[in-house]
């Protein structure tokens, strides 16, 4: 089996997909620590010193040897939806982690270092409605399972995800 998380950044896709990973007894990928290994650079410095084309661009070459495998849990980055939506609608289980903006902000205010697009001095509801009006219908179009994360824990989301997809 193969599960594939896709959702804004701070929607939990990275501890929802360790979690399930161990409970699944499935290999686990955070695309963005797979591209920071291969590059040998932070998603920041890929930004910084490359752009952001560059990045999408070594993104979807990741998604498409990731998705090779038969049996894994794969956890995107937020804006895979931009380039990727053909790939990932033949796919079987994405699965779309639904968080509002509240809980975006939450949980980005919690872990931002990592994140080029949203910064701590642009870590606000306005930027973050801004970015995810263009990716949601996205997220809705490619995905086969919506589970809405708000107010909910790593846990019951992952036991969400085994009811819906097992
Ligand atoms: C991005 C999300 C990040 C990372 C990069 C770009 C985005 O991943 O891939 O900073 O465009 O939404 P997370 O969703 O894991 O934060």
């Amino acid at each position: 089996m193969k599960i594939i998380l896709i959702g804004f950044m701070g929607s939990g896709k990275t501890s929802v997909g360790k979690y399930l990973s161990g409970i699944l007894n499935l290999e686990f990928f955070d695309m963005d620590f797979e591209i920071e290994k291969k590059e040998s650079k932070s998603i920041s410095n890929i930004f910084k010193g490359f752009g952001e084309d560059y990045f999408r661009k070594i993104e979807s070459e990741m998604l498409k040897n990731l998705i090779r495998k038969e049996k894994c849990i794969i956890s995107s980055g937020g804006g895979i939806v931009l380039n990727n939506l053909d790939i990932l609608k033949m796919e079987s289980n994405v699965i779309f982690l639904d968080a509002d903006v509240n809980t975006i902000k939450l949980n980005l205010e919690k872990d931002i270092c990592k994140r080029p697009l949203i910064k701590k001095e642009n870590l606000n509801e306005k930027n973050i409605k801004e970015i995810l009006s263009n990716r949601y219908q996205k997220y809705i179009d490619c995905s086969d399972y919506i589970i809405d994360v708000n107010n909910k824990s790593i846990e019951t989301i992952s036991r969400e995800i085994i009811k819906n997809v097992l």
